[in-house]
Formats: C-alpha cells, sequence, structure tokens
C-alpha cells in the first residue's frame, strides 16, 4: 500500500512535464521499461521497426479516434460522437452550456483503461461519493473504519435514538484537543463555553486554525491525530483542534450516521464560541473530516453559515449518504473539497495518509486561490486528478 503511493507520486512527478526527461533517454539506452496506461512496465526496444503502414493509416484517416461522451445522464453508458457527423453531436447528450473535460489515454491503454472511469468519475461525483452500494441499496456492506478495517455493517439495524437524544442535549460531548507547536503531544482541552480554557490555553487566533474529526469507530487515538496533525505543525505554525466525538462514533453505523448532525451542529457553536472569545476568524479556519467525519464538518459548516474558508472531506462516508442532502456539500464552506480513494485505503497506513495530506496542504495557495469552490480529488493507484470550480457545478445537469 505505502509502496503503491509512492509509486504514483514518483511517475506523476516524471511524467507531468510535456516531455519526461529520463536517465535513460540522455544515455540512449536502447532498451527501457516503460508503463503502460494502467502503470505496468513494459519493456521497450526504442530501435523496434516502425510500422509506417499503422502510421499512415493513421494519417489518412482522423476517424481512427473514437470519441466517447459521458455526461451525468449517462455516466456509464457512453454516446459516440463522430467526426463530420452532426447529428451525432445535437442527438447526444452533450450540454454546450457546461464545461467539456477531454481524457486522453495513454500507451497500450483504451476505452478500458482505469484512467477512463478513474477520472471520469471523479469529475461526476460532486461532495459526496455514488457508490453502487447504494444505488442497489444492499442491506449488508462491509466497511472501513477509522484505521481502515472491514466491519460488516447492517444498513437497517436499529438506531440507539436514546443516545442520540442524548448528545443533542449536550453538546459538550465533542471533545475538543488544542495542539500546537509549543505542546504537539500533549493536547489542551478546550471546553465550550468555558472562556478560560481558551485564553489560558495556547491557541493563537493569529495563525490558522486546523480542525480535524475522525471517522466512524475512531477516537483521539485514531492514527489520523498524530499523522495528520504532525502532517500540519510540521508545515506551518498552526492551531491543530482534534475533535474526539468517541461517544457516537463507537456506535453501530447507523446510530453513529443518525448522530452526525448533532456533532457537526455542536462543532459549528464551539468555532463559533471560539471566535467570540478570541477573535480568530472563519476565513483562517479549515476543516478535514474523515469518513463520516466529512459529513461533521460540512453540517459545522452550515452552522456557521458557509462561513468556514475551506473543507476537506477524506473519503466522506458513502452508505446512507449519497441520497441524503445532509451529506458534505459545495455550500458548507467557501471551498470545499472531497478526496476520494475509493478502495485504495482499504489499510490505510500512516504513510499513505501523509501522502495524501501533504499533496492537500500543497493544493493550499491553488486552493486559496478559488473564491467560491469545489474539488475533486480521486486517488487510485496509478491516477489522480484535481478538478473543478463550483461554477461548473452549478451549470451541471
Ligand atoms: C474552565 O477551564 C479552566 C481551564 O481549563 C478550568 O480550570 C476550569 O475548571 C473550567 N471551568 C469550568 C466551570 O469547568
Ligand atoms: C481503480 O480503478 C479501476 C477502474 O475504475 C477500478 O476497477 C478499481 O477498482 C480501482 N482500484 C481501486 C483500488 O480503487
Amino acid at each position: 500500500m505505502k509502496t503503491a503511493l509512492i509509486y504514483f507520486l514518483v511517475t506523476t512527478a516524471h511524467f507531468v512535464s510535456a516531455g519526461p526527461v529520463n536517465s535513460e533517454d540522455r544515455v540512449y539506452h536502447r532498451f527501457v521499461k516503460f508503463p503502460d496506461s494502467e502503470g505496468n512496465l513494459h519493456n521497450v526496444d526504442l530501435q523496434a521497426p516502425v510500422d509506417q503502414k499503422l502510421v499512415d493509416e493513421v494519417n489518412r484517416n482522423p476517424a481512427n479516434n473514437l470519441y466517447l461522451l459521458y455526461t451525468r445522464r449517462n455516466p456509464i453508458n457512453p454516446q459516440t460522437l463522430v467526426l463530420y457527423n452532426a447529428a451525432s453531436i445535437t442527438t447526444s447528450n452533450f450540454n454546450p452550456r457546461v464545461p467539456t473535460v477531454v481524457i486522453v489515454h495513454g500507451w497500450l491503454g483504451n476505452q478500458n483503461s482505469d484512467i477512463n472511469p478513474v477520472v471520469r468519475d471523479a469529475h461526476f461525483v460532486s461532495a459526496g461519493p455514488v457508490d453502487t452500494e447504494d444505488r442497489v441499496k444492499q442491506r449488508f456492506i462491509k466497511f472501513p473504519d477509522s484505521e481502515g478495517n472491514l466491519h460488516d455493517v447492517d444498513l437497517q439495524a436499529p438506531v440507539d435514538q436514546k443516545l442520540i437524544d442524548k448528545v443533542n442535549r449536550n453538546p459538550v460531548n465533542n471533545l475538543y484537543l488544542l495542539y500546537t507547536r509549543r505542546n504537539p503531544v500533549n493536547p489542551q482541552i478546550l471546553v465550550l463555553y468555558n472562556a478560560t480554557s481558551i485564553t489560558n490555553s495556547n491557541f493563537n487566533p493569529r495563525v490558522p486554525t486546523v480542525v480535524i474529526v475522525h471517522g466512524w469507530l475512531g477516537n483521539q487515538n485514531s492514527d489520523i491525530n498524530p499523522v495528520v496533525r504532525h502532517a500540519c505543525l510540521n508545515r506551518d505554525d498552526v492551531n491543530v483542534i482534534f475533535v474526539d466525538w468517541r461517544r457516537l462514533a463507537s456506535s453501530n453505523y447507523i446510530t453513529a450516521t443518525n448522530g452526525v448532525p448533532a456533532v457537526g451542529r455542536a462543532l459549528g457553536q464551539f468555532l463559533a464560541f471560539v471566535n467570540l472569545i478570541n477573535g480568530v476568524p472563519f476565513s483562517q479556519m479549515h476543516l478535514v473530516g474523515f469518513c463520516l467525519g466529512a459529513h461533521i464538518v460540512g453540517y459545522a459548516g452550515r452552522e456557521l453559515e458557509g462561513r468556514i474558508v475551506r473543507i476537506t472531506g477524506l473519503n466522506p462516508a458513502g452508505p446512507l449518504w449519497n441520497q441524503n442532502s445532509g451529506r458534505l456539500n459545495p455550500n458548507d464552506a467557501i471551498y470545499v473539497e472531497a478526496i476520494h480513494t475509493n478502495g485504495v485505503m482499504t489499510n490505510l497506513g500512516d504513510t499513505l495518509l501523509l501522502q495524501l495530506f501533504a499533496i492537500l496542504l500543497d493544493m493550499n495557495a491553488q486552493t486559496l486561490a478559488f473564491t467560491h469552490g469545489i474539488g475533486a480529488f480521486a486517488l487510485n493507484l496509478t491516477w489522480a486528478t484535481m478538478i473543478w470550480e463550483k461554477g461548473d457545478l452549478e451549470g451541471s445537469v
């Protein structure tokens, strides 16, 4: 797993520029290893004979390219667009009023290459992923906890309403742990409606604040706490607040899901309280939520009327959320992004997560350039892409 991501990073770094510069090329090796569209290495003979007949054929007939159109109305089964055949375009689902993304595969690739569904779906997913489980309304699914261990989940399990009511009545149930460069390891506890807990802490309202929310079955001891925290603190002088909502998170998936609004609203109220006490602006707050935590930060953002500058959903939980209007959505913050690593992170390694988060932090500057936006980032062993602004989404179907 770890190796896979590093491989991904390395290949991307090498091939993003218009032409790769690699040592093979420089010394004119005749035989090189080169990856195909799926990232499998092949032996390449750089002096192999050219099939000039094939090249000529393609030159004579530009119609050799196959153009497959996908839209939200046909996200799976493409319509074929044909050069110089107007009807193939006018009678298709092609909508000239929304942006068009053209994806071209690489060597040994074709329409069945991973890059097609991966990049395509990254464009079609909104802040919440659409997964097949939800579509077919399966009752029993496997779903990963905060550490990536798969659990059997019964999507019709009874909801523990008593627990949810308790959390609703008492927003103080969330535990807020503050880490700064002065206390990177031992947190200080911030308490809602206790101003002293904030004014007496190391909280510095003049630097940005990153809020991290764990997912289902997680708590402050989950991997994401030290991993993401260190990634943030190593990079910038920031306040890191880790939200421990274990009380609900440790219940069954359905109960945890049903409790998300209460936990999220409480987080929103807490951030409003902090803002009131020390003046830390919402424009300097970045909320990061994993799995169910992604929807929690969505609710927190909504509680603050979308004034938070940035929300990042990492693998926003899909089951019971895809059709749920309360899911993380583009209006929850000034900039909302969803990062999907569907399937890859079933065994969420520290290194993988750290690398992923580092990519995110690196995208910071770019992100702040979006005044209002939404991004989606799909990571699948060999492919990644960073996509669109909200303006595009609004024009979409
Ligand atoms: C508020 O927080 C301070 C500092 O953490 C603590 O000493 C105090 O006991 C708290 N007050 C209440 C009423 O909990
Ligand atoms: C990568 O993408 C392919 C094509 O969409 C998909 O079949 C595969 O399951 C994905 N792999 C992972 C690990 O998500």
